[in-house]
């Protein structure tokens, strides 16, 4: 079964914290981290590897020394000689998730803005188009992201990135029932989660058992389950 967690940066950490988190993530997610502008995206990107350090060091008895990160060639982040365990990040506003398995898996989430429709007709597939400007309202707010984060989350745990077509797959939600329509053979799941009224939040996996709530951790819980 997968797990799925998601940390809330409601404040700005303190910086006893992040100075404390620094010291847990590589040489080149620092320098990364520092180079970032706005401290809130320094933090979401430092929580992020924060975030899963720590879930590989409480469920799979691991030091923090041993976790060490390698990237495919779309940037997708996985663990270096611990292949059997697949994992994805994502952060938006507030929230940063991580989604963990033993089979491929991705998670987006996303703070919900005013959009502007002409961008699933542009970038989605017909059939979402359609099904999307068939929703009024709310309703047609809430299920465009509902179909960018499936979206998001399916390209993630393939791992290519936009390389993939957002319009060369189709995504359904009726109800709590999705499905995924493509010209490929694997069988993908998804779940959605509901935690805040103004984000989505969907997981993609090979593996069809989810957990039916997510675990939510605070920042000050994360450092205590990272040993030395
Ligand atoms: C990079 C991408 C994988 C996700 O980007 P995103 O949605 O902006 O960012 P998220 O917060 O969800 O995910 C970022 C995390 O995904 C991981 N990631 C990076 N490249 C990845 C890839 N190719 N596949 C899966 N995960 C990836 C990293 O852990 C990254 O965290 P970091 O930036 O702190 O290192 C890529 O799909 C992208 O650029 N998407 C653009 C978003 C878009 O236009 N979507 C259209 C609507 S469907």
């Amino acid at each position: 079964m997968s797990d799925v967690f998601a940390v809330e940066l409601k404040n700005q950490l303190p910086d006893f914290l992040f100075n404390k988190f620094m010291l847990f993530v590589g040489k080149k997610k620092e320098e990364r981290i520092l180079k970032f502008r706005r401290r809130e995206d320094a933090e979401r990107s430092l929580i992020g590897d924060v975030l899963i350090r720590s879930i590989i060091c409480h469920q799979f008895q691991k030091r923090n020394c041993d976790i060490a990160f390698e990237y495919n060639s779309y940037g997708k982040p996985s663990l270096k000689d611990l292949d059997h365990i697949h994992f994805n990040l994502s952060h938006s506003g507030v929230w940063v998730a991580c989604a963990i398995d033993s089979s491929p898996i991705g998670v987006d989430v996303e703070n919900m803005r005013t959009i502007d429709y002409s961008i699933a007709e542009r970038f989605f597939s017909p059939t979402e188009y359609n099904d999307i400007m068939e929703k009024e309202g709310r309703e047609r707010f809430e299920y465009f992201y509902d179909l960018w984060t499936l979206k998001e989350s399916y390209i993630k745990a393939r791992g290519k990135g936009l390389s993939i077509p957002l319009s060369s797959f189709s995504i359904r939600k009726n109800h709590s029932e999705i499905t995924i329509s493509s010209n490929r053979e694997e069988t993908w799941y998804f779940m959605q989660y509901n935690i805040d009224p103004e984000y989505k939040f969907s997981v993609c996996a090979q593996n069809s058992h989810f957990p039916q709530n997510l675990t939510i951790m605070h920042p000050l819980e994360l450092g205590d389950r990272i040993p030395g």
